[in-house]
């Protein structure tokens, strides 16, 4: 299960990441915090435009949220080239960014309505603050050898987590949801 898990370098990430940063300083997000309730998957993300973002990126008016047209423009491809079963469609259903300040995290879980998930390394100061993923079938907690500009796409049912930045560094990513469709039909006519 875990050689499902694709990382991928970003070619330009300076110059995307430039962008994508001024955008999140221009339309600062949320706190997003759990209460610790023993039910739930506790998270605690300094600024985040998650909870805008999680029904889609079509906002009410047709129009397309801010900085998402040009992620999906700059990092569908790099989806494309995960597409080992060959699929003439991308749909990417979401896209939002967690910037993780002291005292940071998010806890294990997996993303559901989409068959993959996708991290983008926007600031990682440190490796150590990368994501954790559940290999549940073998019981072991999984690290990648990831660093800024990596991009990592995943089955969107693997459990992962943000681990705690207890130091005073900033780790900003940027998700992404998406599934393929349309098998292509050449491909399979067998
Ligand atoms: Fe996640």
């Amino acid at each position: 299960m875990m050689d499902l898990i694709k990382i991928q370098k970003i070619d330009n990430h300076s110059k995307i990441k430039k962008v994508l940063l001024d955008s999140i300083l221009k339309n600062p997000g949320v706190k997003w915090t759990s209460n610790n309730s023993d039910k739930e998957i506790n998270y605690n993300v300094s600024n985040t435009d998650w909870q805008q973002k999680k029904s889609g990126i079509i906002q009410n008016d047709g129009s397309i949220w801010d900085y998402s047209e040009f992620y999906v423009k700059n990092i569908k491809p790099y989806f494309k080239k995960y597409d080992f079963v060959n699929c003439d469609r991308i749909n990417v259903h979401n896209v939002w960014y967690h910037q993780y300040l002291k005292d940071d995290f998010h806890g294990w879980h997996v993303h559901g309505e989409c068959q993959f998930a996708s991290i983008y390394y926007l600031e990682l100061p440190d490796k150590k603050h990368c994501t954790e993923f559940y290999d549940s079938i073998n019981s072991k907690l999984v690290k990648f050898d990831t660093e800024e500009g990596d991009l990592i796409i995943f089955p969107s049912f693997i459990p992962h987590q943000s681990p705690k930045i207890l130091d005073n560094s900033r780790k900003t990513i940027i998700s992404a949801n998406f599934s393929f469709d349309y098998l292509n039909k050449a491909s399979y006519e067998f």
